[in-house]
């Protein structure tokens, strides 16, 4: 006689027979860092996280550490924008330096950095623009300098998400024809043009100025385009892929999981985060559950990594479970 409710019968039983486990290696925490001094900007649409100057950083990274995480995904505003992002590529930007301080005082932190210009464009938009459009290939020239200088700087992983075509081909060769033969790419290869996003247009000071970005990224509504994306991306020379947003694009995850044989990683973003810390604000929901929730959702869909901003947070609470 089959009774399902025999295996759950007990914590213990229910702990034996789980299939997917959180685990503490599962993690990257994303920070954003700003010029300057002594600095910690609260971003008002995401509680609990801060755009940090250098020095601040780095006792954020300190107490992430501590917490048990082991890797970050840093994104730079710098003090001035402008029609190009010429920040961007400046080897004493502040991704750059930022990059060079972490790695300096944790040598064995693994440093992602967001190779993307929106936030260092006055227009907002994730490339240049020629004829009220964003330009692919000028674009994906200076997205391959950009890699290459973080890289200089001290980067592990880059991770280009501005979703033009061949940006992942640009930065492999501009890698190797610079002698970087072991900097991972983790291509945003399966980023939709989401309204999830809102949140961190406010956190890195990168919504568009005008239009929106529905010529680059993806239409929420395609599958089949995301297995085409991500192997094309793979072809070109990344080593993970990603798919962004995380929670209502499981099947996507899912899908990439099955089909592809690279890790996988989930980026549950900005939105999402916000509308968890909105409604426990309110005591609507009970926020470690939705999130311990959430995250094992984002792991049984079939994500190998996942960047969330309530890493720290899940990190802490993992460890305080058996
Ligand atoms: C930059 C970039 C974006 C995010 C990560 N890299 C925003 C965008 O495309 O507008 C979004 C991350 C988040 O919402 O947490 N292109």
């Amino acid at each position: 006689m089959t009774r399902f409710r025999r295996l759950r019968s007990s914590p213990n039983l229910r702990r034996l027979v789980q299939e997917t486990r959180l685990s503490k290696d599962d993690f990257v925490q994303p920070f954003f860092v700003v010029e300057g001094k002594n600095k910690r900007e609260a971003v008002p649409s995401m509680p609990g996280i801060y755009r940090y100057s250098i020095d601040t950083l780095l006792k954020a990274v300190e107490r992430y550490r501590k917490a048990g995480g082991y890797a970050g995904l840093f994104f730079g505003l710098p003090a001035k924008k402008d029609l190009k992002g010429s920040e961007a590529v400046n080897k004493n930007g502040v991704i750059q330096k930022t990059v060079r301080a972490i790695k300096k005082e944790f040598p064995d932190f693994l440093v992602i950095t967001d190779v993307c210009l929106c936030s260092y464009t006055s227009h907002g938009h994730c490339g240049i623009i020629k004829n009220n459009s964003v330009d692919n290939d000028e674009t994906i020239a200076v997205l391959g300098r950009m890699a290459v200088s973080h890289t200089e700087a001290g980067a592990d992983i880059v991770a280009p998400s501005d979703m033009m075509d061949f940006r992942v081909r640009r930065i492999r060769d501009d890698l190797e024809k610079n002698g970087f033969l072991n900097t991972v790419i983790l291509s945003y290869a399966v980023k939709y043009a989401s309204a999830f996003y809102g949140p961190f247009r406010d956190a890195a000071h990168s919504a568009p100025h005008f239009g929106d970005r529905k010529s680059y990224q993806m239409n929420p509504a395609n599958a089949r385009e995301a297995l085409k994306e991500a192997k094309k991306d793979i072809e070109e020379g990344a080593d993970m892929v990603m798919v962004k947003p995380a929670l209502a694009y499981l099947d996507i995850i899912s899908l990439l999981k099955k089909e592809l044989t690279v890790p996988v990683v989930a980026y549950s973003v900005s939105g999402e985060y916000s509308m968890i810390e909105a409604a426990a604000a309110k005591n609507w929901i009970n926020k470690k559950d939705i999130l311990l929730e959430s995250l094992t959702a984002i792991k049984r869909a079939g994500a190998d990594i996942i960047i969330s901003y309530h890493s720290e947070e899940a990190l802490k609470w993992l460890s305080q479970n058996p």
